[in-house]
């Protein structure tokens, strides 16, 4: 399934394919937009409702930014970004928590935000994949995976990132062993596990976070 090109001389498709995993890394990018998925769960609001709920007025605070919602009560804070903000990095998986693809920060830990309710994280701090990079300056775990081609379709690719920042940032990336448990939560159908873990580590030893021992 890898896609590798013979030969040392870069053609015009290594260029293109480089540009396109860039983009997939730093906003979880076009090739993995949440409507090529077939089974991906309709929005919050297509969801079998019967009679409308009152709407409710919501602070997100999502990459620095403040944005005032008034949102169905039901909205997960994963359509919020989607669907309100369109912030379609994070993506829809199952939509039940078992995926991780829609894996974002609050407060700088790991939630699927697929299972929170946008109206309990009024004022929370929420960071997303379009929030990771420094302007140009991608995270070093995005560079990292762009670096090992730790992705194939792209689909997962948003949530492990956000997962592995988390992971270093807890202190559990101090061997490919620790890693695979503690980034058990995010699956990847493509089988790219390998390299997401060695991604993981560049990350971790560039930002020093490695634990000894
Ligand atoms: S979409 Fe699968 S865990 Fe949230
Ligand atoms: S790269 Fe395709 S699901 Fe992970």
């Amino acid at each position: 399934m890898e896609m590798k090109c013979s030969g040392s001389k870069q053609s015009d498709f290594d260029l293109t394919r480089r540009e396109l995993l860039k983009l997939t890394a730093a906003t979880g990018g076009a090739l993995a937009a949440g409507r090529l998925l077939p089974g991906a769960a309709p929005p919050a609001a297509a969801q079998g409702a019967n009679a409308p709920a009152a709407p409710v007025n919501v602070v997100l605070r999502v990459n620095g930014a403040e944005h005032r919602l008034t949102l169905d009560p039901r909205t997960t804070l994963l359509d919020a970004l989607r669907e309100h903000l369109h912030l379609t990095g994070s993506k829809k998986g199952c939509g039940l928590g078992h995926c991780g693809a829609c894996t974002v920060l609050m407060d700088g830990k790991r939630v699927k935000s697929c299972l929170s309710l946008a109206a309990l994280v009024d004022g929370r701090e929420i960071t997303t994949i379009e929030g990771l990079a420094q302007g140009e300056r991608l995270h070093p775990l995005q560079a990292a995976f762009i670096e090992r081609d730790a992705f194939q379709c792209g689909y997962c690719t948003s949530g492990q990132i956000m997962a592995g920042v988390a992971c270093i940032a807890e202190g559990h990336a101090g061997s490919a062993q620790e890693i695979r448990e503690w980034m058990s939560g995010n699956l990847c159908r493509c089988g790219a596990y390998d390299h997401i873990v060695a991604a993981i580590q560049d990350a971790a030893g560039a930002t020093g976070s490695i634990r000894g021992g």
